[in-house]
């Protein structure tokens, strides 16, 4: 049992959908998030600077002492978990879009995928659609300036309900039956995704997937804190932290820090 937190990163403000996740799974476990909203979004960059980033990153919540570690974004997954891992002697998880279980699912044998750029043409997720996509048509759309909004604290203007439907709507066309959210972001888009919509076609995200991963890599390396005491969740931000504050809801607050 170990009493150390887990560290959560992600390019900004989007992985708090993924820390929700393993805050309800994992009630009791400490907690620090770390978003670089600075440097988001990472989507853009190359591969070498998301893998420097990381490499920041994952240093400061070792530093702080966390146990694991959760690459609560998927450009940074897919572009630098490698490294990460090669780098670092404690365990990470990492986030893959949920082609697996809209694949084995669909009816009509296509699924839409929303993702950045950064992470739609990376190695690791070509090998996952090559692995679980075959027989069916993967339909991918980067959402171009999606992440910009939602770190500007915006998930529901007109701007970003037209841009959203501008990316939906060739999916539409193609008949999909299931969307997957290949971004930690896109999650807090939800109530707008079931607006635009139809209602045959479900969202899929990662979220409760990486929890319950995380919970069994915490038992796996005995490292799960099964004290019954109330967790201690802290959250950085190398932006303005008013907007995080808001996202996470329910009283939690985020602090400025610098790095
Ligand atoms: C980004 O920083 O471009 C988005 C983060 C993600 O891919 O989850």
């Amino acid at each position: 049992m170990s009493k150390q937190p887990i560290g959560i990163f992600d390019s900004g403000v989007g992985g708090t959908s993924i820390w929700k996740e393993i805050h309800l799974l994992l009630p009791h476990e400490h907690t620090i998030y770390l978003a670089d909203s600075k440097n988001a979004p990472y989507g853009y960059r190359s591969k070498q600077e998301i893998t420097d980033l990381s490499i920041k990153n994952t240093e400061l919540l070792i530093q702080k002492g966390c146990k694991i570690i959760v690459v609560a974004c998927n450009t940074a997954t897919t572009n630098a978990i490698k490294t990460l891992r090669a780098t670092f002697p404690i365990p990470f998880i990492g986030i893959e879009p949920a082609i697996k279980p809209a694949a084995l699912h669909t009816q009509t044998k296509a699924v839409g995928i929303l993702a950045t750029k950064g992470t739609l043409s990376s190695e690791l997720f070509h090998q996952t659609t090559d692995l679980y996509g075959s027989g069916i048509r993967v339909i991918e759309q980067v959402g171009d300036g999606l992440v910009e909004l939602i770190e500007s604290g915006d998930i529901s203007s007109d701007t970003l309900k037209s841009l959203l439907k501008s990316y939906l709507q060739p999916m539409i066309e193609t008949n999909i039956d299931y969307l997957v959210l290949g971004c930690t972001h896109y999650p807090y888009l939800t109530p707008l995704l079931l607006e635009l919509l139809p209602k045959h076609i479900k969202i899929i995200d990662s979220g409760l997937a990486v929890a319950k991963q995380t919970k069994t890599i915490l038992e796996q390396h005995g490292m799960l804190n099964e004290a019954l005491s109330l967790s201690k969740n802290e959250f950085y931000t190398n932006a303005n932290p008013n907007i995080m504050t808001n996202l996470l809801g329910n009283g939690f607050k985020a602090e400025y820090l610098e790095f």
